[in-house]
């Protein structure tokens, strides 16, 4: 029996680390991507995200780029645009139990944003490695709204042009938990239905 496999642009996804820092993204393009995290479920129909767009160059971009952590900082800035994902906490703020909604709501709006990236034939890596709080102060982003992650975006460039640790992330085998290890029909007991799935290395 052969492994299940999951639908395109699911199955060809990854997150590389040499970006092409030439490459430039057309506005309608960028457009086309904050579409389809527009167009993701949320809770009530809430909405709850917001994006800042940074592409290379710009002067958000230029705010962001000193608040990158160390090993973030060779290959984020190469990217064509960076969105940065915010979750909406409205006017009053709200108590922590209410952000788990809507920051879920977030994370799924990017998956869309990224998958599709991927559709698009470009490559997005998102990541959470920077000073949040720095780089909230420096974009404006008010105390009623918290800064989440990163969305780098472009397309994949040349490994020589980067350091040689963020070349050799593009070849390191990609992991995953069994997934009998996180299917459940009681909590800690596998669903029993599981058929034979992908390899939990690619
Ligand atoms: C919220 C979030 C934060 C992440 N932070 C970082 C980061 O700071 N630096 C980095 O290189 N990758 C970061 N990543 C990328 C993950 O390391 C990557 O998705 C994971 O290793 C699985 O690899 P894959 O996307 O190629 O399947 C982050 C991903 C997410 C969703």
């Amino acid at each position: 029996m052969n492994p299940v496999e999951i639908a395109e642009p699911l199955r060809s996804r990854w997150s590389p680390s040499v970006f092409d820092a030439a490459h430039v993204l057309t506005d309608t393009d960028i457009t086309r991507l904050l579409e389809a995290a527009q167009w993701a479920p949320s809770s009530g129909n809430r909405q709850p995200w917001r994006y800042v767009v940074a592409p290379r160059g710009s002067a958000q971009h230029q705010a962001l780029v000193p608040h990158l952590s160390r090993g973030n900082s060779g290959w984020v800035p190469r990217a064509s645009v960076v969105f940065l994902s915010v979750v909406e906490l409205g006017q009053d703020g709200v108590e922590l139990s209410d952000v788990l909604i809507p920051a879920h709501d977030v994370g799924q709006a990017s998956a869309h944003l990224t998958l599709q990236a991927q559709a698009m034939g470009l490559h997005a890596h998102q990541f959470g490695g920077f000073d949040h709080d720095g780089a909230a102060a420096a974009l404006g982003i008010p105390d009623t709204a918290r800064l989440l992650a990163g969305i780098a975006v472009g397309v994949r460039g040349n490994p020589a042009e980067v350091s040689e640790r963020d070349a050799e992330r593009d070849h390191r085998e990609r992991h995953r938990r069994p997934l009998d290890e996180t299917a459940y029909e009681r909590w800690g007991v596998t669903w029993p239905g599981l058929a034979p799935s992908g390899p939990t290395v690619a």
